[in-house]
């Protein structure tokens, strides 16, 4: 493997009693696309949140790039970007500025920023609706804007939670492309995802994860092959006895 980009051990995150994570071990190389995929409950946010800094684990450590999330939070914010489940937007604030209010909590040049905004309003097909409110964007443009903040500053790593769901097929072709052009750019992403067929058409590898415990990790190739089944959903179902659309 390259060198690792992420580097988790013996990961654990109790909550009274539930174990929200049991033990999670993983790493994620430079470059790789990954996606950590599971049932509702599993553990999916609870990991992105503890590798991004914002929630403490019960025990265990995880590295990125080779800094502690818990003893150098301050590196680890800069080279990551996190776009999470709640929406962070401001709607009173137009896309555009919504887009210079987080470029400027990461003091970026102001020539930088103009350039990158004006860059991933375009790709992201938001363009045309920069100087609307963004209170009154649709859901998939709201989730695309959300995307654009979590990635303004450029970073290295990136973790996205289903920065897809409940997206318009339009919107969601949209974000594909836009991912598969920071592949190229070498960026590391950790995405979660409910759907099975954005796993496979994306990610180099997937990790599949129940009950706080990771239960298979390989290429969604490789998972589809083990599992003797056609696709990756038939792989999920079997693993974890749910359909990935049930509520847990
Ligand atoms: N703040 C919390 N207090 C108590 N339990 C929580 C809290 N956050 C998450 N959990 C529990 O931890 C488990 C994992 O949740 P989560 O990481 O959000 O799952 P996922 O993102 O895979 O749907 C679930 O059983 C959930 O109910
Ligand atoms: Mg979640």
């Amino acid at each position: 493997m390259n060198e690792s980009a992420i580097v988790i051990e013996h990961l654990s995150k109790k909550y009274q009693d539930v174990n929200a994570l049991d033990d999670l071990s993983l790493q994620v190389a430079k470059g790789e696309l990954f996606g950590l995929l599971g049932p509702n409950g599993a553990g999916k946010t609870t990991t992105i949140n503890i590798l991004c800094g914002l929630l403490k684990p019960s025990s265990g450590d995880a590295k990125i790039c080779g800094y502690d999330v818990q003893k150098d939070p301050a590196k680890v914010k800069e080279l990551i970007g996190v776009c999470i489940q709640e929406t962070a937007i401001y709607p009173y604030l137009t896309g555009a500025e919504n887009v210079d209010l987080f470029g400027n909590l990461h003091a970026m040049d102001k020539a930088a920023l103009n350039n990158r905004r004006v860059l991933l309003l375009k790709k992201l097909g938001l363009s045309e609706d920069a100087k609307r409110r963004a209170g009154k964007y649709s859901g998939g443009m709201k989730r695309r804007l959300s995307l654009i903040l979590a990635l303004i500053h450029d970073p290295q790593i990136a973790f996205l939670d289903e920065p897809t769901v409940a997206m318009d097929p339009q919107s969601r072709h949209a974000v594909w492309d836009f991912l598969k052009e920071l592949k190229k750019e070498n960026k590391t992403l950790i995405l979660t995802t409910h759907y099975m067929e954005e796993a496979e058409e994306l990610c180099d590898r997937v990790g599949i994860i129940d009950h706080g415990k990771l239960i298979a990790l390989g290429t969604p190739q490789e998972l589809i092959s083990q599992n003797k089944v056609k696709n990756l959903e038939e792989v999920f179902i079997k693993l974890t006895g749910r359909n990935i659309r049930e509520e847990s």
